[in-house]
């Protein structure tokens, strides 16, 4: 086999992954149904992050609750380390819980006011391994140096740190398990920006130094530019355009990628907004969208063909594009 070819296991391997959701309007009404997520697939390597971009409401939290083993897909399959997250057996699944960890937006809510950060960071230790108290502290210990807290921080309560530290011990209790993949929805997004980039710069160190593979929830493509190795847009449940993050960024070939890149302060202005557009109108509900293209009620290069026939994602100039006139936005 050539040496070239990334032969490895991909940690996640997602097949056209679906999540419908049942609205009930009422105790004898036929429920609507929402499709939050409509058939996403992707694979993520070891040490590599897979950014997943897109507005309010797109399916991202709902995506992400299915590769972190929350929620079940409607539909499609999921693979983590090469066992099967949809169909494995319980057993399979109590791994496969181990090997993904969640770090959320709020690192407010999701440490418990009540415990020392020790007891916190040792918690998993002491659910999932036969690990005695002090080797338990040992681990936690070295945990906190790794996320670049101090040793005496160990005794401290969670209200006693700032933002940006509680999402540095968030980080740390979920690096506890020695986990393969790490999803994390919006983790930078409730922190001031100065603290944001110190946020990201840990993950990215702690990726290097594990081998981690991260899926990394955004609606901030400024933030995306820093961490992603590659990029899926998501729009209204729909992946509409994904791929590498340089090459995207520096020629987005979906109308909806060049609108978001247009909008993002500090892009905007590059090269990659030539196709400059500015987004107008609602965003369609989720319950009733569009017949053609989901972006076609918004989209300023929209055609009849666009509103009749929803296009599929495709490979165009190596990447991945739902889009019926991507090539329109090639470079000449
Ligand atoms: N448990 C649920 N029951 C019904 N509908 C849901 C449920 N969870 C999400 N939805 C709907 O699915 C769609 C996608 O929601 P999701 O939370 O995944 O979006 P998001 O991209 O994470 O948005 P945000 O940027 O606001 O966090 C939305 O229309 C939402 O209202
Ligand atoms: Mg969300």
């Amino acid at each position: 086999m050539s040496s070239a070819s990334p032969a490895t296991t991909p940690v996640v391997k997602a097949t056209n992954l679906k999540r419908v959701y049942e609205i009930r309007r009422g105790f004898m009404a036929k429920p609507d149904l929402l499709q939050a997520v409509g058939g996403v697939s992707f694979t993520v390597h070891a040490g590599k992050t897979l950014a997943v971009v897109g507005e309010s409401g797109c399916g991202k939290s709902t995506l992400a609750r299915m590769v972190s083993l929350i929620e079940t897909p409607t539909s499609g399959e999921l693979s983590i380390t090469g066992v099967d997250a949809v169909h494995g057996s319980d057993e399979q699944h109590l791994k496969l819980r181990k090997a993904v960890q969640l770090v959320f937006q709020n690192p407010y809510g999701s440490l418990n006011p009540r415990k020392k950060i020790g007891a916190i960071l040792e918690a998993p230790l002491e659910i999932n391994t036969p690990l005695k108290a002090p080797e338990r502290a040992e681990k936690a210990r070295a945990m906190l140096a790794l996320v670049g807290l101090r040793p005496e921080h160990y005794d401290r309560y969670p209200h006693m740190f700032s933002g940006g530290q509680r999402q540095r011990i968030a980080i740390a209790r979920a690096l506890m398990l020695n986990p393969a993949l790490v999803v994390a929805d919006e983790p930078v997004s409730a922190l001031d920006v100065s603290i944001q980039a110190q946020v990201l710069n840990l993950l990215a160190d702690l990726q290097q130094s594990m081998g981690l593979a991260y899926l990394f929830i955004s609606h901030d493509l400024g933030v995306v530019r820093h961490i992603a190795h590659d990029v899926l847009v998501m729009y209204l449940g729909h992946a509409v355009e994904q791929g590498e993050k340089n090459a995207l960024f520096a020629q987005p070939l979906h109308p909806y990628t060049q609108a978001l890149l247009a909008s993002t302060p500090g892009l905007a202005g590059s090269s990659a907004t030539k196709h400059r557009i500015v987004l107008k109108g609602e965003l369609p509900s989720p319950l009733n969208p569009p017949k053609g293209c989901v972006f076609s009620t918004r989209c300023p290069h929209v055609t009849d063909r666009c509103r009749a026939e929803r296009p599929v994602l495709r490979e165009v100039a190596g990447r991945m594009v739902a889009c019926h006139h991507a090539e329109n936005f090639l470079a000449a």
